[in-house]
């Protein structure tokens, strides 16, 4: 793996196979490697960039605490095969950087971090513009990110194509998220109910909508208020749950077929995110 600290070393990725850009803020961990191993299997030169940015954390956010792991994360990559790490330099990345607007980031997230989805794509774009990869790869479990970014190369003409991996999630089902290792082992065992209340609102998702006769928005308000009161007597701070249509998070109505189960709750004062898809197409 080579590794590239200055802007213009990257002239040194050769363009023979198709570009995987895999940004990350470091602290690799299985979901993160899952990506670059996607990117391996697709044939692709695999460049991973590991950049804790400061334009997506608010001020009472942890970014001096972030855990950083880059000796580790260096080897992880190497393991995977990764061919080209980007450690960029703060001031050479931000300097002249076009600060953006992202939409979709009144609500979920947005709504708590404000400011935090302008940051990410403040600095993804400013990745896409220096590498203009064929591809770039985002996790599931960052579902309003990777709806934001779709977007946002849409709307710019990019012919870069998106590939969302799947989220990667430990034993006991807690997705996996740098975040996971302010809490004991016992504590992420406990967090991860947060997988099995998801999984139980999806099945019971499922089972209402095919009950035709049902209303859809009075169903998903009582089943995420049960939800909401379930995760608070378990010790959980609920930031949001929410069920939405996972096109474009607008309010469900019927025929809406891709459905998004989506939660932020504050476990032992660390925010972690989840959610699921439902897909009802093909039921
Ligand atoms: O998902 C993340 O780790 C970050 O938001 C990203 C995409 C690397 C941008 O800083």
């Amino acid at each position: 793996m080579k590794i590239i600290k200055k802007i213009g070393d990257l002239k040194i990725v050769d363009k023979e196979r198709p570009i995987a850009l895999i940004p990350t803020m470091g602290n690799l961990h299985a979901g993160h490697l899952s990506l670059v191993k996607q990117s391996k299997n697709l044939k692709l030169t695999s460049l991973v960039t590991i950049f804790v940015n400061p334009l997506q954390f608010g001020p009472d956010e942890d970014f001096e605490t972030y855990p950083r792991t880059i000796a580790q994360d260096e080897e992880n990559l190497e393991k995977e095969n990764c061919d080209f790490l980007f450690l960029p330099d703060k001031t050479e990345l931000l300097k002249g950087i076009k600060n953006l607007k992202a939409p979709f980031s009144n609500f979920l997230c947005g709504k708590s971090r404000p400011g935090h989805f302008d940051g990410v794509i403040t600095i993804v774009n400013r990745f896409l513009e220096l590498l203009n990869p064929e591809f770039c790869f985002f996790g599931q479990k960052d579902f309003q990110q990777q709806l934001i970014i779709h977007d946002h190369l849409k709307k710019n003409n990019f012919s870069t194509k998106l590939i969302v991996g799947q989220t990667i999630r430990d034993s006991n089902g807690l997705a996996l998220s740098s975040r996971n290792n302010y809490l004991s082992e016992r504590e992420k065992k406990n967090a991860s109910l947060i997988y099995t209340y998801l999984k139980e609102i999806v099945d019971q998702l499922m089972q209402e909508l095919a009950k035709d006769s049902l209303n859809i928005s009075t169903n998903v308000l009582i089943t995420c208020e049960k939800y909401k009161n379930k995760f608070e007597e378990e010790g959980f701070k609920i930031d949001y749950l929410e069920i939405l249509n996972a096109k474009n998070l607008k309010k469900l109505k019927k025929g809406d077929t891709e459905i998004l189960v989506a939660v932020a709750a504050y476990y032992k004062g660390v925010r972690l995110i989840d959610n699921l898809i439902c897909d009802l197409s093909s039921s």
